[in-house]
């Protein structure tokens, strides 16, 4: 079933905003144990939600409009990395970093969610 194929990569973003929110909580400097669960489940997450939307595409004739969201889902998740290296090496955060950080996961989420419904509606 192709919605079953989305459900590790969902948990595992839920996981990293929790850890998310644990690192800015514990604020700098930060806790490395913290700080490297987050990426890691960041980066968990990201390949396992790559490697489902790939196995549906394989199979399916995506719309356009999939397409793009997918696109603006990469581009939040490079954001999301970007942003997230950038308050690490810095030692103060900067406010814009944090901003950026604090929107793109709202966008890598509806662009994600709405690309799998409308993946699932397709299949
Ligand atoms: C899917 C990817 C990611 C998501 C959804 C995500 C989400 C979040 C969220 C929700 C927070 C809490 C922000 C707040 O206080 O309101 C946070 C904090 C943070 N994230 Fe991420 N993150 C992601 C990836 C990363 C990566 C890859 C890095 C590092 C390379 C990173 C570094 C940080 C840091 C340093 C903070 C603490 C900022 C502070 O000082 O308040 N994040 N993240």
């Amino acid at each position: 079933m192709t919605a079953s194929k989305f459900i590790l990569p969902i948990i595992l973003f839920v996981l990293t905003l929790a850890a998310g929110f644990w690192v800015s909580k514990t604020g700098k400097p930060y806790n490395t144990g913290t700080f490297t669960l987050h990426k890691l489940l960041a980066l968990a997450a990201v390949v396992f939600v790559t490697i489902a939307i790939t196995d549906v595409l394989k199979t399916t004739h995506a719309q356009p409009l999939v397409i793009v969201l997918v696109v603006l889902a990469g581009l939040s998740v490079i954001a999301l990395f970007g942003t997230g290296a950038l308050m690490s090496i810095q030692k103060t955060v900067s406010s814009i970093w944090l901003f950026v950080h604090r929107v793109a996961p709202f966008l890598l989420a509806g662009s994600s969610i709405s690309a799998i419904l409308l993946l699932i509606k397709t299949v």
